[in-house]
């Protein structure tokens, strides 16, 4: 296992390019089940989790090659399999992804139940409900969700939880629904980009959806869809962690391949804040404040303030001039971050939902742990403005959705060593 080594103080300078979004490609991916004929895909990033859903393509009849580059092809070549396994479904919850496109395609799908992570329980209620509204047969035995339908059929679906909408779920939905008979209307779907990305994925493909990147989708099914080329958009997120690192350094860094109204609610809080942010056409130029102002954050379904970047804005409101409140009305306990970033110096209670966030003058080297993708991002950005040396465990966690985030970061000027992990390397039992 690896750690990061990280020596604070340096203010990021330069250009930075994000790349492909992981949370597009998952599901693009998965969709990919629907195809007759090899797709490929591009801009498709080299991520731990693009290779577990790789895997999980393998074992069910579908070949992933990776070529060079950032492009990938995928291909059909037994659609007699309809198992994704729990050892690999529970390495990567979005694997979930895979049962709209089984179910629609191959009319059977055993989906091991995703189960929960360090950031919230992550049910799929609104999946079932969806699915089954389509007259699939749902039943969930022994860890599995086992799904049947001679064939479906459209249905009228709400998708509205305790928390909002549902990303996957309305991309599950939507797999089924592009080859269901007659029309289906997804009302409270997400509009996420991400799910965007995917209904236009889907159209290009042959399928009839419509009011992409609204709240209600209508989608009239079809017999058949045939592969495509599809390049991924960028990854908003990554953009997003590059954005706070500008502005936790008080530097100057353009993101390239960065379309910036996927960050419109990041973007006006980052101006709240005191941070510049000039918009151009593929890219983002941001630049740091020597005042942080305290900012009211609610993290909201798209496109309110995203949850994914709570975490990183915990970090640098840790150096605000005042009190901030960050609110996760999304993943309630999605604060694994606040213990190790108190332990970098900051001050942060945690209250109900809510952060409380004191700022602080400084922050200072610690050793941390990673506990999510998020809250990795959110540790490397206080070991970057921190006094001293950050050291962080268990960097696997950020490997999964940011693609050589070392490399790119010292690029800008910041100095990260990749170091083996002796304390943790795992010994495999003879
Ligand atoms: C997607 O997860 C993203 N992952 C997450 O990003 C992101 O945090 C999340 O959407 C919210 O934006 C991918 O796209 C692969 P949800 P997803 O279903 O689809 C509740 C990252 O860091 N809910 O939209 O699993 C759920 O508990 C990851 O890249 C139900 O109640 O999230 C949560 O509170 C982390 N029932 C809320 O809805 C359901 O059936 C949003 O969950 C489904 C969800």
């Amino acid at each position: 296992m690896d750690k990061f080594v990280i020596a604070g103080g340096a203010r990021l300078k330069g250009a930075v390019r994000v790349s492909g979004s992981k949370n597009a490609a998952l599901p693009i991916m998965a969709a990919c089940i629907l195809a007759q004929g090899k797709t490929v895909l591009k801009n498709v990033p080299r991520l731990f989790d693009i290779e577990i859903l790789s895997e999980i393509l393998g074992k069910l009849g579908v070949s992933v090659k990776r070529l060079p580059n950032s492009d990938m092809e995928i291909q059909v070549i037994d659609d007699s399999k309809c198992v994704a396994d729990y050892d690999l479904v529970s390495k990567m919850r979005a694997s979930i992804c895979v049962l709209g496109p089984l179910l629609a395609k191959r009319h059977e799908a055993k989906v091991s139940l995703p189960g929960g992570c360090v950031i919230g329980v992550r049910p799929i209620d609104l999946h079932i409900k969806g699915l089954s509204a389509f007259g699939a047969n749902i039943t969930v035995e022994h860890g599995y969700v086992v799904a049947r339908a001679k064939k479906l059929k459209s249905a009228e679906i709400y998708l509205g939880g305790m928390f909002g909408s549902t990303v996957t779920g309305t991309a599950n939905i939507l797999m089924a629904a592009v080859l269901a008979e007659g029309t289906t209307i997804i009302e409270n779907a997400a509009c996420e980009p991400e799910v965007a990305d995917l209904a236009g994925f889907l159209n290009k493909m042959g399928a009839k959806i419509k009011g992409i990147g609204t709240h209600k989708l209508l989608v009239k099914g079809v017999r058949r869809l045939k592969a495509v080329t599809y390049s991924i958009i960028p990854d908003r997120i990554e953009a997003g962690t590059f954005m706070v690192a500008a502005a936790v350094t008080n530097g100057n860094i353009t993101i390239e391949n960065c379309i910036a109204e996927h960050l419109t609610a990041v973007i006006d809080k980052l101006r709240e804040i005191g941070v510049t942010v000039n918009k151009k056409k593929n890219s983002c130029q941001v630049i740091g404040t020597d005042r942080i102002k305290p900012v009211y954050i609610s993290t909201l379904p798209y496109p309110g303030f995203p949850t994914d970047m709570q975490a990183q804005f915990c970090s640098l409101l840790s150096l605000a001039d005042g009190i901030s409140v960050i609110t996760e009305r999304v993943y309630p306990d999605r604060f694994m971050h606040v213990a190790e970033l108190n332990r970098m110096g900051a001050n942060i209670k945690k209250e109900g939902e809510s952060a409380v966030i004191v700022g602080v003058k400084k922050l200072s080297g610690a050793q941390v742990i990673a506990s999510d993708l998020r809250a990795s991002a959110a540790l490397v950005l206080a070991g970057l403005v921190a006094e001293g040396q950050t050291e962080i465990t268990r960097v696997y966690h950020i490997d999964r959705g940011y693609e050589k985030i070392e490399e790119k970061f010292n690029k800008l000027g910041a100095r990260i060593q990749r170091k083996l992990d002796k304390k943790l390397i795992v010994v495999e039992e003879k």
